[in-house]
C-alpha cells in the first residue's frame, strides 16, 4: 500500500491506483467546482472531458490519467 493526501487527509490505496479512483475512496470523488458552482468528478476516465482536473504537487493535473504515488498531496478545487 502507499499513503497519499487528499485536501490533507492521508488515505492508503494500492500501487497503481489513478488518482481519479482515490478521490472516490476518499469521499465522494468529486475534483472541482465548475463556474456555475456545480460539483464536478471524473466522467470520461480517458483525458477528453477534463472534468477531473486536480492540483497534485502544485500543477493542475488530470486525475484520471495520473497514477497515485507515495506522498502525493492532491488537492481538489473547492
Ligand atoms: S475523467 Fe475525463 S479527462 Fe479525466
Amino acid at each position: 500500500m502507499i499513503e497519499l493526501q487528499i485536501n490533507g487527509q492521508a488515505l492508503r490505496v494500492s500501487p497503481g491506483t489513478s488518482v481519479a479512483a482515490a478521490l472516490y475512496l476518499a469521499g465522494d470523488g468529486s475534483s472541482r467546482t465548475s463556474v456555475n458552482g456545480q460539483r464536478r468528478a471524473p466522467l470520461c476516465g480517458m483525458g477528453i472531458c477534463q472534468e477531473c482536473r486536480v492540483t497534485i504537487d502544485g500543477q493542475r493535473r488530470l486525475a484520471c490519467q495520473t497514477s497515485c504515488s507515495a506522498g502525493m498531496q492532491v488537492e481538489t478545487q473547492p
